[in-house]
Order: C-alpha cells, then sequence, then structure tokens
C-alpha cells in the first residue's frame, strides 16, 4: 500500500514516521499544501492509496496574528489536497487529524462527536473548516483528538490551569492505526481517559523540570481553558 503523510516533520508526524516507515513524506517546501499546482503534481505522481494529512498551521498566536497564511495553510491547503485527490479518483483513503480546538472549550463539558462545535479561535475555525472540506471527499476518516510528544516540553513552562484529555503523539498513532485497519471513515474523537493539566502532561511525558505557569499570568491571545472531550464512537485510552 501506498501511503503519502504530510506534516511529517511535525510532533505527531515524528510519530507516523516510526509507525509508517515506508511511507512518502514530502517536507513542506517538496509540498507546500498551499501551493495548488505543486500538490496536485506531488499527490498525482506519487498515487497514494492512503494519505494522512497531518501538515497545519497549529501555532495558535500565529494563526490569530496571521490570519490569512492560517487560511492558506489550514482550509485552501486542504482543499487542493481533496482536489487532488478526487482527480486522482483511486479511493484513495484520506486520514484529516483535527483538534479539540473546534469546540469552545467549556470547563469539564467532556465533548462528544455530536456536540455542536463552536471555535473559541481562529486556529479552532480554520481547523473545523477544514473538517468540512474533507467531508466533500467521501472515504474521510477525521480525528479529532489533543497530544503532546513525549520528552522535553515545547516551552520553558506549561499551565497547571488549562486541561484536556490529552495523549501522547505514539498513543495517537497507535489509535490511528486500529481505526485505519477497520477501515473507518467519519468522524471519531481519540482521547485519554483522564482530564489532566498542561503541566501534569509535561511531566507525565518525561519532563520533570518543567515550570508552572498560570491563566493569571498570562497576557496572550485567548486560548481554550478546558480541552476535555470524550467519545460516544470508539473508546478512550489510559494516558501513560
Ligand atoms: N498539537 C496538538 O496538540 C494537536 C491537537 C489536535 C490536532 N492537531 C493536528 O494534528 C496535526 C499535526 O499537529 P502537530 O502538533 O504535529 O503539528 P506541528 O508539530 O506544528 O507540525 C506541523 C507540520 O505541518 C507542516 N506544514 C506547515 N505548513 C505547511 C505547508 N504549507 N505545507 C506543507 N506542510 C506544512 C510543518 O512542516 P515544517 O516543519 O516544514 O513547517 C510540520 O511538518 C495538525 O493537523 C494539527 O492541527 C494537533
Amino acid at each position: 500500500m501506498k501511503v503519502l503523510i504530510t506534516g511529517g516533520s511535525g510532533a505527531l508526524g515524528r510519530s507516523l514516521k516510526e509507525a509508517f516507515g515506508g511511507a512518502y513524506m514530502p517536507s513542506s517546501r517538496e509540498m507546500d499544501v498551499t501551493d495548488r499546482e505543486l500538490t496536485r503534481k506531488k499527490i498525482l505522481e506519487y498515487r497514494p492509496d492512503m494519505l494522512m494529512h497531518a501538515a497545519a498551521l497549529v501555532n495558535i498566536p500565529k494563526c490569530e496574528q496571521e490570519k490569512k497564511y492560517a487560511w492558506n495553510v489550514n482550509v485552501e491547503g486542504v482543499q487542493n489536497v481533496v482536489n487532488a485527490l478526487k482527480e486522482l479518483d483511486n479511493g484513495c483513503y484520506l486520514i484529516y487529524m483535527s483538534t479539540a480546538c473546534v469546540f469552545a472549550g467549556e470547563k469539564e463539558k467532556y465533548y462528544i462527536e455530536d456536540d455542536p462545535a463552536c471555535p473559541a479561535n481562529y486556529y479552532g475555525f480554520t481547523k473545523l473548516c477544514g473538517e468540512i472540506v474533507t467531508r466533500q471527499y467521501p472515504n474521510t476518516l477525521i480525528i479529532r483528538t489533543n497530544f503532546a510528544a513525549r520528552g522535553k516540553w515545547k516551552h520553558p513552562k506549561a499551565f497547571v490551569d488549562r486541561f484536556g484529555t490529552y495523549l501522547f503523539t505514539d498513543q495517537v498513532v497507535s489509535a490511528m492505526k486500529e481505526l485505519i485497519s477497520l477501515k473507518k471513515t467519519g468522524l471519531f474523537h481519540v482521547v485519554g481517559d483522564k482530564r489532566i493539566s498542561m503541566h501534569e502532561l509535561a511531566t507525565l511525558g518525561g519532563d520533570t523540570e518543567v515550570g508552572k505557569i498560570s491563566l493569571k499570568e498570562y497576557n496572550g491571545p485567548h486560548v481554550t481553558v478546558d480541552m476535555s472531550m470524550s467519545t460516544v464512537r470508539w473508546k478512550k485510552y489510559r494516558i501513560a
């Protein structure tokens, strides 16, 4: 089976690389998804049987500050991929990575797949639009999740009062493999079994030195407070 993975240099992409060793993982230069013709050419040349679309602009402040760019990557980029797959017309299985940020983030709401989405920031809005774009293509699996890579936390401090039902990237990839093996299509939440803070997540992932920060000390753009999700279509995974 020929597998194409976008976003291979990212946090999730690194775990995908370990799990799908033989996959074609073009860099963002080789296949910039905002470039319609380049994306079309790469996909039509490679002719994937499965395409995992993990490329996105995920930096929430940058999405707020550079809305046009965020739209181009997170929405037009998905449209370019979908258009190329429609043209390829080989029934390629599309996996689209979405996020808990499509929800408003009310405290301990535990959003399920059937809850109405209502993004609180531009990143979440573009990812929700990306979901809608993928629905133009029939053979699509949409996975909403929330994760971090194990090891050193990506910031010097982690929030003690921002929460989610997080997983680690390798666990998300294991869940993806299960869903893929069953050829699932439609929308699924891939979630951990516990609501924990970002700081708990960072330490559980092995960074015992990471500092603590609370929302009271924070003065950046709006961030979601509680990204906890549940699932009525799949199962929960033990965060460990
Ligand atoms: N992080 C989370 O907690 C989380 C939660 C839920 C869902 N997701 C979703 O999961 C996916 C992976 O997230 P991540 O945290 O692994 O992201 P990440 O570490 O920020 O990596 C993003 C990836 O997208 C690539 N990329 C950016 N712009 C691109 C473009 N124009 N064309 C092609 N590739 C481009 C980047 O390539 P370069 O490095 O070369 O720029 C990088 O490989 C995303 O779709 C994200 O929305 C993330």
